[in-house]
């Protein structure tokens, strides 16, 4: 066991964090009340590599370990959480979905372009009645022989609007359940694709979250990512990596607030002395930063294990449901110890409260994550 960081892996971890402080933090408050997706933001990670840094250098990325992702996705998320899901689709979702099952000419017309963060991506498995259940899908995609006809709607899709490639899942055979599904790249613009109204979020507001609908949408058949079937494995496999990035996700959401917390708790005083001299205080930042830590290590074994080439979906769920728990216990806390002051916009904290919450319930939730970690315990 090695608990030290590469210099590779600092390096990243640094650049992430300068960019944080530096480009995300002003401006994460307006973005915030308005609703505004941090455009100019992504770009600026797209060209510095972070949209494509654990893809093959061979396709334009960073070729970077799961590690330097974990800990790229903490710093930003210590800020942005609507910026930083952005990170996390494009890496795990989309990218390394086309990277691990996509053809070469896949991988040369979308994943280049992706890797390189010239354009984004989405994934698009929810629908209005295929949430948890994920196999009931409804949107179709019938076989008429050089293209699938593909109609449905999805729900709730990161970077609905901002994205130009769409990873597609739909069900062709639907005798064959969850067996029948395929999962497709969709390109914005294809005839009969359209994106719907912008959702108004409790958190997470700056991310770009939308419905989208397909009306006799006519992918071509070299769009299909993998054998004929494949779709659901391939769903269910591409999300055991994208938790990890939603666990560094809440990971950096709960961190983000302790460091604040723990800041003011040395500022504000009451009774004659800091906040941080009381005992309540104190017991209070031992937990959360116990916690905390206990969420990160969970976090880089889940890393570690993918790097490793070894099994990961249980240890991905297991991060994810712990940081995610824990970022809603923590930034809950961080309010507390602010007081009056940690309900107001301008401290952060009640911002990072209710981008929390999206953690327990994106990419599965809590209760789909104890399903996961329940069916490999009893196995
Ligand atoms: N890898 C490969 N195959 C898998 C798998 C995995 N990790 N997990 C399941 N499968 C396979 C099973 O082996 C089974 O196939 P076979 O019958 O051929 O063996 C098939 O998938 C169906 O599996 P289950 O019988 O376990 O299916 P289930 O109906 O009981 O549901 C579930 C399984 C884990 C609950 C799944 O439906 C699930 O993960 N639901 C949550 C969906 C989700 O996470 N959505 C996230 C959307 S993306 C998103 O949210 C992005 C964002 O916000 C930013
Ligand atoms: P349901 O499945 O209806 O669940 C409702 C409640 O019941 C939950 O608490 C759930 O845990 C519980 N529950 C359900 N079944 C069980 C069970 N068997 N046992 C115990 N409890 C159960 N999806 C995408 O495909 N792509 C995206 O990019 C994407 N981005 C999203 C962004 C946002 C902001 C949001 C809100 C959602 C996003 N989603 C995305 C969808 C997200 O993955 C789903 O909302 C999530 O999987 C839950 O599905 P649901 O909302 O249909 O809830």
């Amino acid at each position: 066991m090695d608990f030290n960081y590469t210099e590779e892996q600092l390096m990243i971890r640094d650049a992430a964090r300068n960019f944080a402080q530096q480009e995300l933090k002003p401006g994460v408050i307006e973005r915030d009340e308005h609703q505004k997706f941090p455009a100019e933001q992504v770009k600026a990670l797209g060209e510095l590599g972070f949209l494509g840094m654990m893809v093959s250098p061979q396709y334009g990325g960073g070729g970077m370990d799961s590690i330097s992702y974990v800990l790229a996705m903490e710093e930003l998320s210590k800020v942005d959480a609507s910026a930083s899901v952005v990170v996390s689709v494009n890496n795990s979702l989309v990218c390394y979905g086309i990277e691990k099952y996509g053809t070469e000419a896949q991988k040369e017309k979308y994943l280049v372009p992706l890797a390189k963060g010239e354009v984004i991506g989405a994934f698009c498995l929810s629908e209005p009645e295929a949430g948890s259940d994920a196999t009931s899908q409804h949107t179709t995609a019938e076989d008429k022989g050089d293209y699938y006809l593909l109609n449905g709607t999805k729900n709730w899709i990161t970077n609905g609007n901002s994205a130009s490639v769409y990873i597609v899942i739909a069900q062709t055979h639907p005798e064959l359940k969850h067996k029948g599904i395929n999962a497709f790249i969709v390109e914005k613009g294809m005839e009969g694709f359209t994106v719907g109204p912008k959702e108004n979020k409790m958190g997470i507001r700056g991310s770009d979250t939308h419905s989208l609908m397909f009306s006799d949408v006519k992918v071509p058949k070299e769009n299909r990512i993998g054998d004929d079937g494949f779709g659901f494995s391939f769903a269910m496999k591409t999300l055991e990596g994208g938790r990890i990035g939603i666990a560094a996700q809440a990971l950096g959401i709960a961190a983000g607030a302790y460091e604040l917390a723990l800041a003011y708790s040395k500022e504000r005083k009451t009774f004659g002395k800091q906040l941080s001299e009381h005992q309540s205080i104190q017991f209070k930042l031992a937990d959360m930063a116990t916690e905390i830590e206990a969420a990160r290590l969970l976090c880089l074994r889940a890393a570690w294990l993918k790097d490793h080439h070894q099994p990961y979906g249980h240890a991905s769920a297991m991060a994810k449901l712990y940081a995610a728990e824990t970022a809603m216990k923590v930034t809950t806390e961080a309010v507390q110890i602010h007081g009056g002051y940690g309900f107001v916009k301008e401290y952060h904290v009640e911002r990072l409260m209710r981008d929390a919450k999206i953690t327990q319930i994106y990419e599965g939730t809590s209760e789909i994550q104890k399903i996961v970690i329940s069916r490999e315990v009893l196995k």
